[in-house]
């Protein structure tokens, strides 16, 4: 028996290595190994054999099956290497490919996007206006006289006399009164430039500016409308603080502080003790403004909001340094 085996095994390898096409080595392979195989024939009558030669066979038919199933995939990778298309040595090709990782947006389009949703939300439409302006929307239809420190060169990049990068979105509320009339209510988001730069400020940033325009529009309505972004965009519970301030281009004029997303109104180095955070600038829309677009102030009312992209972002996500947003570190960018 073991002779015969012996036999086997030999002229299966013979033949396995003249063969010189696929299908020729699996007619081998049946011929050996199929379900009527010479060899599984041996394996399926171990049982007429006497009890004690039983082991000692069947695991000699055991090694040379595995003998001849090595033989078969070595010969058959050598026939595909001659014929199919080239195998690079150590390369499986039927390997699933790397997945390519996704990309996604920046923290700030990020905040961006959710701050334009709220306002959309509210029925406020978007509206755009060049990066580089001229000073007359930039300042003086904001009713920003000549002598006003925010013209000051070193707040401004000035193109020439005339023209500059726009400092705040604000400009984008004069050109939409231009060609439109009331009721307006737009929000404005865009890049805003200007000459400083340290842990809070970069010479560009962003800004959501909004503005709404209508008969009887009133104080209240801001302040209505700005708590309900603030407690949208951060906690519900978030308290919110209007304290009066000055704009050139409002009439009254207040700062809108959050209470301290970090440590809750108690105090801490993020407020600098005071428990608040201050993240808009808004007011009513002054006169001398609708005057310079032909609206009449005594008919019509309105308010003007601006808030910084940056800080909102910088406080949502805990970042105390706002140049790393622009660093374009792939470790710091990958977590949002
Ligand atoms: N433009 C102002 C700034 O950049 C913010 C602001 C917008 C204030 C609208 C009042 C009304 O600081």
């Amino acid at each position: 028996m073991q002779d015969r085996l012996g036999d086997i095994e030999k002229e299966a390898l013979k033949g396995i290595i003249a063969s010189k096409t696929k299908e020729e080595l699996e007619g081998l392979r049946v011929k050996y190994l199929g379900r009527k195989g010479i060899l599984t024939g041996v394996l399926k009558g171990l049982g007429n054999l006497p009890k004690e030669e039983r082991p000692k066979v069947g695991r000699l038919a055991n090694e040379i099956k595995a003998r001849i199933e090595r033989a078969l995939k070595e010969r058959l990778s050598g026939l595909s290497e001659q014929k199919g298309p080239r195998v690079i040595k150590g390369f499986d090709p039927t390997l699933p490919g790397r997945s390519l990782r996704l990309g996604h947006l920046h923290p700030i389009t990020k905040v961006m996007n959710d701050v334009c949703k709220i306002f959309e939300g509210l029925g406020f439409s978007v509206a755009q206006g060049p990066e580089i302006e001229l000073d007359f929307y930039n300042f003086e239809a904001l009713n920003i006289p000549p002598d006003h420190p925010a013209r000051d060169m070193q707040d401004t990049f000035y193109v020439d006399e005339k023209v500059l990068l726009r400092t705040h979105t604000s400009p984008i509320q004069v050109r939409t009164m231009e060609k439109m009339a009331p009721p307006i209510r737009i929000i404005a988001p865009g890049k805003v430039y200007r000459c400083d730069s340290d842990v809070t400020h970069t010479p560009m940033f962003h800004q959501v500016e909004g503005l709404m325009v209508d008969k009887d529009v009133s104080f209240s309505h801001l302040k209505a409308i700005l708590t309900y972004f603030a407690q949208e965009i951060f906690e519900r519970d978030t308290k919110v603080r209007f304290r009066p301030s000055f704009f050139p281009f409002t009439e009254p004029s207040a700062e809108i502080d959050i209470q301290c997303v970090i440590c809750k109104g108690e105090g801490c180095r993020v407020c600098s003790q005071t428990g608040w955070l201050e993240v808009l600038g808004a007011g009513l829309v002054h006169p001398q403004v609708f005057r310079h677009v032909n609206i009449d102030p005594q008919v019509y009312s309105g308010f003007a909001f601006g808030l910084g992209i940056e800080r909102i972002a910088m406080l949502k996500y805990g970042i105390n340094d706002i140049r790393l947003f622009y660093d374009n570190d792939f470790r710091f960018l990958s977590q949002f």
